[in-house]
């Protein structure tokens, strides 16, 4: 792969840009430096380091963000800030996207992709990826709301899928769906008359939030995800 090309796919600028970059001498390949855009990289074997940083090229990347309340999941936005804000600076943001969206009051695990295959597949309803969501309500839950969660209710004219209700105490449970409806654990909470106040998602899939710490991302792989 051409030099300035490889630059680009690891996300460090735009075409022109990466070409600068290198104008400027400050990219080295195994050790020598080099100003020469269309020198060819051997992906496998060689080196590639701007300043200290080596760079590196992967086809297809994933990261998990404890996403933090106040931000929109979206690519861009005229008005709000979206979770793209939210990516640090070693994070390769080159066609990365969300995968699904939270609220934006809502905290927890959003998985970021570049592959719109595998987004596709998380996403598609016949996959049923589970979805565990932390739940703190207005009002103390009873036994005949979890029966009616757990069944299924009606958000609208759609009756949703049996789902899983685990207790933490009488005003908050962990909510496991499968399916990833517009406002759905919000709207299963309405329709049992009780209201969400705080919405936190902890597991999407095999993905688990565990110990990253709210606003940090994580690089995963394919095989942490299936
Ligand atoms: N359900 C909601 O109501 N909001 C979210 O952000 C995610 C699931």
């Amino acid at each position: 792969m051409r030099l300035d090309k490889f630059l680009t796919e690891c996300g460090i600028g735009t075409r022109r840009e990466v070409k600068e970059i290198i104008s400027k001498n400050e990219i080295t390949i195994n050790g020598r430096r080099t100003s020469s855009p269309k020198e060819k990289i051997d992906l496998e074997n060689d080196v590639v380091r701007m300043g200290e940083t080596v760079l590196e090229y992967k086809e297809d990347r994933f990261y998990i963000l404890n996403k933090t309340a106040g931000f929109i999941t979206a690519t861009e936005d005229a008005r709000e800030k979206t979770v793209m804000e939210l990516l640090p600076e070693w994070v390769n943001r080159k066609d990365l996207f969300p995968v699904g969206r939270l609220d934006k009051d809502t905290e927890g695990l959003l998985l970021f992709t570049n592959n719109g295959k595998i987004a596709h597949e998380l996403l598609s309803p016949k996959k049923h990826v589970d979805k565990t969501y932390q739940v703190k309500l207005l009002k103390e839950i009873d036994e005949k709301s979890v029966k009616l969660l757990e069944e299924g209710v009606d958000i609208g004219g759609y009756v949703t899928k049996p789902s899983k209700v685990q207790i933490i105490n009488n005003m908050e449970i962990l909510l496991t769906i499968s399916e990833g409806r517009f406002h759905q654990v919000k709207k299963m909470l309405d329709a049992v008359e009780n209201k969400v106040v705080y919405l936190k998602r902890l597991r999407f899939g095999n993905l688990e939030l565990g110990d990253l710490p709210l606003g940090e991302v994580k690089e995963v792989t394919l095989t942490d995800i299936f």
